[in-house]
């Protein structure tokens, strides 16, 4: 049996995607690509680097299709193969997930009742320790993966949960979990309380939480106890906020780029940021994706 501090990591996927539709209408958010790569796939690598092994999907019955991605399709690497499409049936062997050694689970959440009640959904799934958590529309690209980065930090700090964060303007608080922060060591900041989306005049600093977690195991004891909270949801953020006297609670500010890939302009972003690093694309960069707004409107 493996000791690593983090052995789990949990993907809440069972939200509506209402910002992306009609897109989202029959394809889950979380199978929306990046090019050629659904968001799940960029969230299961992020946590297959980090040395999870295994993986908890919350998801709901009408989103069957996010565990049809996941699962090794044997019937289509056949037919890849039969084609002479080697290369591709070989990358989606090493993308999809093991079924027979529990690398993952699937539990549904039929209510959406909130950030806080889908973590608990998984919780008769989660090996012994500290779970991570993460948000597969919060894209964070960089050169070693967030959860890596956080697994890193985690077993050398000595605070209970561990929450990615980053400095956002004061006017964007009102999305985020927001820290209140006392004091920092390096990329880890010390908070002693965190709040769900508060306006900007009550926020207690600008250290939005972005969607990585790795909570101390009692996190499930406080999502038991919850209230509903904010929006009237059972709140993740408030069932955090519950231990830190018990635990303590840190952000970590990674060093990659995240991109809000709910929101159309983020998977713009993230799309045209992709696109950048790779030659293929360079032509249709030069054509398409250089000129100012302002400067086509004036041309046409
Ligand atoms: C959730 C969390 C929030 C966090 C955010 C990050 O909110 O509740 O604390 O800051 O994810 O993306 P949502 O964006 O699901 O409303």
């Amino acid at each position: 049996m493996s000791n690593a501090a983090v052995r789990t990591a949990i993907f809440p996927v069972a939200g509506l995607g209402t910002r992306f539709l009609p897109a989202t209408k029959a394809v889950p958010k979380e199978l929306l690509p990046v090019i050629d790569t659904p968001l799940i796939q960029y969230a299961i690598d992020e946590a297959r680097a980090a040395g999870i092994e295994r993986m908890i999907f919350v998801s709901h019955p009408s989103k069957s299709s996010i565990e049809r991605h996941v699962r090794h399709d044997a019937d289509l690497g056949h037919a890849l193969r039969q084609k002479g499409k080697g290369k591709i049936a070989d990358k989606l062997e090493r993308d999809a997930l093991d079924d027979e050694n529990q690398e993952f689970v699937f539990v549904m959440q039929d209510k959406p009742l909130g950030l806080g009640h889908a973590v608990n959904c998984a919780a008769k799934h989660v090996l012994p320790g500290a779970v991570a958590v993460i948000l597969p529309d919060d894209l964070i690209l960089g050169e070693r993966g967030c959860l890596s980065e956080m697994v890193e930090a985690y077993e050398t700090s000595k605070t209970g949960h561990m929450v990615a964060t980053m400095e956002v303007s004061r006017e964007a608080v009102s999305s985020y979990g927001v820290l209140d922060a006392h004091g920092s060591d390096g990329k880890v900041i010390y908070a002693a309380g965190m709040v769900e989306k508060p306006a900007p005049e009550k926020a207690p600093s600008r250290h939005a939480v972005v969607g990585r977690y790795i909570l101390d195991a009692s996190i499930f004891g406080d999502l038991d106890a919850l209230e509903p909270g904010a929006g009237g949801e059972y709140q993740l953020t408030d069932a955090i906020a519950a231990g830190i006297g018990r635990l303590g609670l840190a952000g970590f500010k990674f060093s990659g780029r995240r991109f809000d890939c709910g929101s159309k302009q983020g998977m713009l972003a993230a799309t045209l940021f992709v696109a950048r690093q790779d030659p293929e694309y360079a032509e249709v960069l030069e054509e398409f994706g250089a000129v100012e707004y302002g400067q086509r409107v004036a041309a046409e």
